[in-house]
């Protein structure tokens, strides 16, 4: 993919430096990290310092929205992550599948040497503790709201809105630390900064939206041609640029301008809103082995 005509992305350091400070702060008050990513950009939605941050912390790497991506995909994954040492399991915190078997997974596999020794020194029944963290929009609130049975409330994360941490009981044995921050992404990497434009991740507007459908177009072509073909109904070939696939779909969806010309803008609009709501199928925008890239 072609960065070079993207707008470097502002964030906000104070924000980062504060929630750095929150994460420190915490990790001693808790067993365990939850660590929500996004299946379909599992190395651009985390966050860049996690490992670092969470050092020695046994930990669970949710695939969340894995409704959304492509299955073979999370499957290697789930693998990395395993093989990288933390626990990894894929969900869809909007269904809810998969997520009976989080805190299984928890006491078994990520903490089970934690568990045997209570066990031996008679404390099974002491509450596991758990922290979650994630980048905003990959769906923490929806993971807390369906463990915790719909009990707890959606709280927003708003600028100039303190929160104070608390404890949500997910169970009679699991306490989830629920804490204010914002978590920023890999954004100081242009390419994980368009996976997560495409997705809806982050804002918009580093890109306009024609030029942002014209490379996950292209993205898509070459990745998952058959997808594409299925939904816009057009053929196309590899020497099709963005453009040229974007003009395709605008014309075969009659979106046309009123002096005959294709109405690229509104094509676009409709390319991005049906890859993000999942409309072209199941799509992985990164594969373990490219990230390095
Ligand atoms: P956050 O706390 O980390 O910021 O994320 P939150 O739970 O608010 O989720 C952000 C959006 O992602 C929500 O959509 C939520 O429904 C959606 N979402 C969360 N998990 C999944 C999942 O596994 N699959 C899919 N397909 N979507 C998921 P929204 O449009 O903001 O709200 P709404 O659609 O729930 O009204």
């Amino acid at each position: 993919m072609e960065t070079s005509d993207m707008k470097q992305i502002q964030w906000f350091p104070g924000h980062m430096a504060k929630t750095r400070r929150l994460i420190t702060a915490n990790l001693k008050l808790v067993d365990a990290v939850v660590e929500i990513v996004d299946a379909r950009t599992p190395f651009s939605s985390r966050n860049p310092e996690m490992d670092r941050l969470t050092k020695g912390k046994p930990r669970l790497v949710l695939l969340n929205k894995s409704d959304l991506a492509d299955d073979r995909a999370t499957q290697k994954w789930i693998n990395y992550f395993r093989n990288s040492g933390a626990e990894a399991l894929a969900v869809d915190c909007k269904s809810g599948k998969g997520l009976k078997s989080v805190i299984p997974a928890i006491r078994t596999k990520v903490l089970a040497e934690l568990m045997e020794k209570r066990e031996r020194s008679g404390m099974a029944g002491a509450p596991v503790r758990l922290m979650i963290v994630g980048i905003p929009n990959v769906g923490k609130s929806s993971l807390i709201n369906k463990l915790a049975g719909g009990k707890r409330a959606k709280v927003e994360d708003r600028p100039g809105v303190t929160r104070t941490k608390q404890w949500v009981k997910l169970d009679n044995s699991t306490e989830l630390l629920d804490m204010p921050g914002v978590l920023w992404p890999k954004f100081e990497d242009q390419e994980a900064a368009l996976r997560l434009a495409f997705t809806g991740a982050i804002s918009d507007d580093i890109l306009d939206t024609e030029a942002l459908a014209m490379k996950l177009l292209k993205y898509l072509a070459e990745e998952y041609p058959q997808s594409l073909s299925e939904r816009y109904k057009i053929e196309f070939s590899a020497e099709d640029t963005g453009i040229g696939l974007l003009e395709k779909v605008g014309k075969k969806r009659g979106m046309m301008l009123s002096g005959g010309e294709i109405n690229t803008e509104r094509a676009a609009i409709t390319v991005i809103d049906e890859f993000r709501a999942g409309k072209l199928g199941r799509i992985t925008l990164e594969l373990p082995d490219e990230k390095e890239k």
